[in-house]
């Protein structure tokens, strides 16, 4: 199973669109294992978004982050990171395909509602960055065996 993190950008949180954001993902079958709302500090969306330093978006980009709170989440499933970017839809809201977060519920290229981890090792870099190790939950889903074919021993 694997662990992403999404961030639930200033623009979701101020527009009302968390709950429809989130209620997308657990009606996915991806669990929440982690969950919190902050205010990104300078220094963290510096480092969170260090990658993108030389870009000419990117004093916007750490301005719009930092400037109103976020909802951080953990998500877990099989595939979990490539199916909340393929969910989340190309990077640009104008571009964005329709039934993607980003389609769906947005039109800016700045303003694009959503982060989602990019790749495995951007996971485990950026949900160390956001939450503490006891801050996302191993805790077993009710109906879990109805969310994965088990009957070969590993989740289908
Ligand atoms: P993210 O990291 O936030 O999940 O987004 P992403 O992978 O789809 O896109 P990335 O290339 O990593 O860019 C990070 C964020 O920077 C802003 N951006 N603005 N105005 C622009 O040209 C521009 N390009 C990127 C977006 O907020 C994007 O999500
Ligand atoms: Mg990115």
């Amino acid at each position: 199973m694997e662990t992403t993190l999404i961030i639930l950008k200033p623009d979701a949180v101020q527009r009302g669109l968390m709950g429809r954001i989130i209620s997308r993902f657990e009606d996915k079958g991806l669990q929440v294992v982690g969950c919190k709302m902050m205010q990104i500090s300078q220094q963290l969306a510096a480092t969170h978004y260090e990658a993108h330093q030389a870009k000419g978006f990117y004093a916007g980009l750490v301005r719009f982050m930092t400037s109103s709170p976020v909802l951080v989440l953990a998500l877990r499933g099989n595939g979990a990171i490539t199916i909340c970017r393929n969910m989340m839809g190309a990077t640009f809201g104008s571009k964005a395909n329709p039934g993607t977060i980003r389609g769906d519920f947005g039109v800016s290229n700045s303003f694009n509602l959503i982060h989602g981890s990019d790749s495995p090792e951007a996971a485990e870099r950026e949900l160390k960055l956001f939450f503490t190790p006891g801050e996302v939950l191993n805790w077993g889903r009710a109906g879990e065996a109805w969310v994965y074919d088990m009957s070969g021993g590993k989740p289908e």
